[in-house]
């Protein structure tokens, strides 16, 4: 058994060369986190650190103990995200990792659970609100060993993509909070602060409770979906495999769809960002939004205003992107999923499983399905970051990064938008972009993220 003490002569050291650019890195690799994990093959962490650090050498100003400590998660889907060492990511890519090592920072790679996992006795250990704890433990763990570990723990900056993203946004919004206690001392987690430095959140698959009015109000008037899942390469296959599914919403669809649209209108409401009319200030904020991205995709060379396509709903005047269509811009990328977006009516959506139980597999989570058969209305509530905003029992990251590309109908941009109020109202600094023409992914613009990184740490 372990004590969470760190032990800083267990490495070992390694050189790998990708794109060209040859990486010397320290490894401390599957480190327990936690004391009673559930899987305590999984639940670990690895550390891993420019080698150069070691010689005395500093990397982009960063030394062994100032460097900041960039803390990926590769969690996608809800399903487990397992560490990750410096090398590919799951698409086949040059992980983050890898360019973070390079860029000077120390990587933290903690094995998060995930839906789908069972212990021995065949329980769910992978429900919510489980992957956070994980993330939460990990924190305590680079605190409980701060004066040892590489990198500064005040410094934890967490990254991660769609359910990954959420997780980042969620770190960044529960820091010491008491809700996850129990969890945490049940883990045998280290009893130490869990509150992070910032967080960058790709396309965040969030605020779940409301996340099916929200794709309602962006997608009503859209009656085909075209779903596109993407399955991690097989064996010997190079590329994810993409499954397409295309179909029409149902009549009782089209009714829920309505009904799910209308909803939205008293959520946003009951929100206090606005100084007038809700809808219109967050749709204003959405078009902006568009409007920068289309801005600095043309002032970087993109040939816009030579695209039907776009033109169609985007007004491109002497190289300035001036205004937008709103319904042709949705039309543009159409919609994705059926109806609901997340809390499926069969009740099998990954959403659905996040919310099981240690013995039931999938639940509901909206009021579209009743009370009896829904969730825990607690743990739905710790699952959304924003609940946390406004909240003085939680710690928030001082900084957030929000992105979500301008093509993707994972989730409805208003999810992002109206995170990136939350947080801003509860005085955090936030940024938020769409980066023009990208779909649901994330890690794409490693350099502009680490220059936003450096720009708080150096
Ligand atoms: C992810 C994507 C989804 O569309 C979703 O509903 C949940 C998670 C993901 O890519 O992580």
């Amino acid at each position: 058994m372990t004590d969470l003490t760190f032990a800083p002569d267990q490495y070992t050291v390694h050189t790998l060369t990708r794109d060209g650019q040859t990486l010397t890195y320290r490894a401390f690799e599957n480190i327990p986190y936690a004391l009673h994990p559930d899987d305590a093959a999984f639940q670990r962490l690895s550390i891993y650190v420019p080698e150069a650090f070691y010689a005395g050498q500093s990397v982009h100003g960063y030394t062994l103990s100032t460097a900041p400590i960039f803390l990926p998660n590769t969690v996608g889907g809800y399903m487990p995200g397992p560490q990750e060492a410096p090398g590919v990511n799951f698409l086949g890519e040059t992980n983050a990792t890898f360019y973070a090592l390079l860029h000077g920072y120390v990587v933290v790679s903690p094995g998060v659970r995930g839906r789908g996992m069972t212990n021995a006795d065949g329980q769910n250990i992978g429900v919510a609100p489980a992957a956070l704890c994980d993330l939460k433990a990990a924190v305590r763990f680079l605190r409980h060993n701060a004066t040892t570990v590489p990198g500064d723990t005040e410094k934890i900056i967490s990254n991660g993509t769609s359910a990954g993203g959420a997780l980042s946004s969620l770190l960044a919004s529960t820091g010491n909070h008491p809700d996850y206690a129990p969890y945490l001392a049940a883990m045998g987690a280290a009893d130490e602060r869990d509150d992070i430095f910032a967080a960058s959140c790709y396309c965040p698959i969030t605020n779940l409770d409301h996340a099916d009015m929200a794709y309602e109000w962006e997608f009503h008037t859209l009656l085909e979906y075209h779903m596109v899942t993407f399955l991690p390469p097989r064996d010997g296959e190079k590329e994810p495999r993409k499954l397409n599914k295309d179909g029409l919403l149902t009549a009782h669809q089209q009714t829920l769809s309505a009904q799910l649209h209308d909803a939205f209108q008293p959520y946003l409401q009951s929100l206090p960002f606005w100084t007038g009319e809700p809808e219109a200030e967050l749709r204003e904020l959405i078009e902006n939004t568009v409007l920068a991205s289309a801005q600095k995709a043309l002032d970087a060379g993109a040939p816009l205003a030579d695209d039907p396509a776009v033109t169609a709903w985007l007004t491109v005047d002497g190289g300035q992107a001036t205004r937008m269509d709103w319904d042709g811009y949705i039309r543009f990328r159409t919609r994705m999923k059926e109806t609901p977006a997340f809390d499926a009516l069969n009740g099998q959506s990954p959403e659905n499983e996040l919310f099981g139980t240690a013995h039931i597999p999938s639940q509901h989570f909206t009021a579209v399905y009743g009370d009896e058969s829904r969730a825990d209305a607690h743990i739905i509530r710790m699952m959304n970051p924003m609940t946390y905003h406004s909240d003085t029992h939680a710690t928030l990251a001082s900084h957030v990064r929000l992105r979500h590309g301008s093509m993707d109908r994972d989730t409805s941009l208003a999810i992002s938008a109206l995170l990136y109020l939350s947080f801003q109202k509860a005085g955090v600094d936030v940024n938020l972009e769409y980066p023009w023409g990208l779909p649901h992914a994330g890690d794409y613009d490693l350099d502009e993220l680490f220059a936003w990184i450096d720009s708080l740490c150096a």
